[in-house]
């Protein structure tokens, strides 16, 4: 369908509302149903959702408080639920294989005994969690603790998630799942590219990639500076000016934004630079309409990051793409361990992107290196330490073309299996994944 920016206003998601609550945990249930929404304005969109919303309702969990979610599938498609960056026992991890039969209804339970981070849920059924999350079923999922409510951070109504992805619409409404260089649409909470009226005063914005294939670079068209303050697994040590958020798939960034820097009346547009010569590089507008009061700040010291323990155990793994898209030459194999480690364990791991031979017209596609239950820490790239922005808790990263790069995690506390995996979906949907085994 054409694209018109800004036609229509950007949706906050629902905070989705319990069921019931005990002393120690809350209770919801969600619903995977088709359901219509209005995506590009005036057309009708069919899409796989979480409770009816598109982007699924965002779920606010508290450190120490268990959240139980019974999801009920009413798909006609097989569906497997995954918190990601959550640190989760493996029955109720939604491994590719523990699938949500139609008709089914599954409860994960999530102890979130983690540090306060944007996690969010979405889909993971073997072989069709690229589909399933390009057709809507993905949600935030925001975590909380007494340290990070404790800082004079924006809140409340001034703390929004934006969760970014591309899509091809039809103009007749149908959303057609294909390749990322075929998607033109850009939508930010499940609306192309929305406005969004804000105050002049700070704002927290936790900034989802939640694209199946595709990486984003945000910038203000007139440059304007942010801080980051959080990557995907919770607070950084400390804020980190920037003018560009690059984001791989499933790679979160939570930033500060001073709107006070503009008149009422003003407005600015956030720009995807990584946008295709043919598509259009805006994704958002904010509109500046009025005035507020603004006692928020960002401290100069956020969080204290846990120390890097001395690993034990080294291991490389090599993500191709062609002729097929493997991990270390194999493709995901649920029968298969292909990592055994223990409980406890700390390890180094070499994730390699490079072409042993590259045919002509062969693209080289960057990955975005995903691991279930630990938070990891970037070392390097190719040798070079990484910037405080990438130097906090992670669960996703970036591997361009050509690189390697170094992370750093041990694993605890729960055993069982587990899975690790390119979060471009539709790699690991063709097998870029693999099995890990945690032994007690
Ligand atoms: Cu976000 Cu294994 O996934």
């Amino acid at each position: 369908a054409r694209i018109v920016p800004f036609a229509h206003a950007m949706q906050v998601p629902p905070v989705l509302s319990p069921v019931s609550r005990t002393d120690s945990s809350d209770l919801y249930q969600l619903r995977m149903a088709e359901t219509e929404v209005e995506i590009v304005k005036g057309l009708l969109t069919t899409v796989r959702a979480f409770g009816g919303c598109f982007p699924g309702p965002t779920i606010r969990a508290v450190k120490g408080r268990e959240v139980v979610v019974q999801q009920t599938n009413d798909l006609d498609v097989h569906t497997s639920v995954h918190l990601h960056g959550g640190h989760v026992r493996s029955q109720y991890d939604g491994l590719p294989m523990d699938l949500v039969e139609p008709g089914e209804t599954r409860e994960y339970r999530y102890p979130n005994e983690q540090v306060a981070a944007s996690l969010w849920y979405h889909d993971h059924a073997h072989g069709l969690e690229a589909e399933n999350v390009y057709r809507g079923l993905a949600g935030a999922y925001l975590l909380s603790d007494p340290h990070e409510s404790g800082l004079p951070l924006p809140g409340g109504e001034y703390d929004i998630p934006l969760l970014i992805r591309d899509a091809r619409i039809e103009t007749d409404g149908r959303l057609v799942y294909t390749d990322p260089y075929e998607c033109p649409h850009m939508l930010v909470n499940g609306k192309e590219r929305p406005y969004f009226e804000v105050a002049a005063r700070k704002y927290r914005l936790r900034v989802f990639n939640v694209s199946p294939n595709r990486h984003v670079s945000l910038r203000f068209a007139d440059g304007a500076p942010f801080t980051q303050i959080a990557s995907d697994g919770g607070l950084l040590a400390g804020p980190v000016e920037l003018h560009e958020l690059t984001l791989a798939g499933a790679e979160r960034a939570e930033i500060v934004v001073d709107f006070a820097r503009y008149p009422v009346g003003e407005s600015v547009v956030l720009e995807n630079t990584a946008a295709l010569e043919t598509e259009r590089p805006e994704v958002l507008r904010f509109d500046i309409t009025r005035t507020a009061e603004d006692r928020s700040r960002v401290p100069d010291v956020l969080a204290t990051l846990p120390p890097i323990p001395e690993a034990t155990v080294h291991r490389d793994f090599w993500l191709t793409t062609f002729p097929d898209t493997r991990i270390n030459g194999r493709k995901y194999d649920p029968d298969r361990t292909d990592v055994r480690t223990t409980v406890g364990t700390s390890e180094i791991w070499t994730i390699h992107n490079h072409l042993t031979r590259r045919p002509a017209g062969v693209f080289h596609a960057p990955h975005s290196f995903h691991t279930h239950l630990v938070r990891f820490r970037v070392l390097d790239r190719d040798g070079e330490p990484v910037g405080p922005a990438e130097a906090g808790l992670k669960d996703t990263v970036a591997i361009h073309p050509g690189e390697s790069v170094r992370i750093a995690m041990t694993w605890g506390e729960y055993p069982g299996e587990y899975v690790y995996h390119c979060h471009h979906l539709v790699h690991s949907s063709h097998g870029q994944m693999g099995r890990i085994d945690v032994l007690p």
